[in-house]
């Protein structure tokens, strides 16, 4: 087999369209925003994606977990193992997003003012939460991993004068 299964390729470039819409929308725009009631609608937009995002990711390490893999690529120990570590870090840091993201929601209620109308003051800062803090923070680590994800991807493509992105094509 030289190239990955149907599924896990659907939901690799699934899972990094929202993750890529997610970090870019939240750093730039979501976060520059003053928290005021007519922010809710981006909340819910960034809440909505950001758990679709966080179970496509679930979904995605239960399929590779049972999915036959595409024959190995030939590279040293140390690149297979730094791309073992990128991949396992990727999916343990976009879970820790989720996670944080959802904790933050439910600790300013968040949820309870979008999904079921309660009314109630917006915080001034979901940095004045700590789990607001770790989310931000992991939010910058993933966009780190991200670009060591795709710097090694082009790199062994140089390298090797073989172009793995098929790989992840149909
Ligand atoms: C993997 C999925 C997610 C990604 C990639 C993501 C990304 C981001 C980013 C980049 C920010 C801005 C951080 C900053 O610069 O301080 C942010 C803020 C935020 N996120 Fe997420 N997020 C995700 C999931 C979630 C979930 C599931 C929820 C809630 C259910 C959530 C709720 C929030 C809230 C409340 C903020 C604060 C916005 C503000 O400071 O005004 N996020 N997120």
């Amino acid at each position: 087999m030289t190239c990955y299964t149907s599924r896990s390729i659907i939901l690799h470039w699934l899972s990094g369209g929202l993750l890529v819409f997610l970090l870019v929308t939240g750093t730039f725009v979501l976060s520059e925003i003053p928290n005021t009631v007519e922010k809710l609608g981006s909340f819910k937009v960034h809440m909505i994606l950001g758990i679709l995002a966080t179970l496509v990711s679930v979904v995605r390490i239960f399929i590779i977990i049972k999915s036959p893999k595409p024959e190995a690529l030939l590279m040293s120990p140390f690149r297979a193992s730094m791309m073992k570590a990128n991949h396992i870090a990727i999916y343990a840091v976009i879970l820790a997003i989720g996670m944080s993201g959802f904790v933050l929601a439910q600790s300013a209620f968040l949820g309870q003012m979008i999904f079921f109308g309660v009314e109630k003051e917006l915080y001034s800062s979901f940095h004045d939460f700590s789990v607001g803090v770790v989310h931000g923070f992991l939010t910058k680590v993933l966009l780190f991993l991200v670009t060591m994800h795709i710097v090694g991807v082009f790199s062994y493509t140089l390298k090797y004068q073989h172009n793995i992105i098929k790989r992840m094509w149909f």
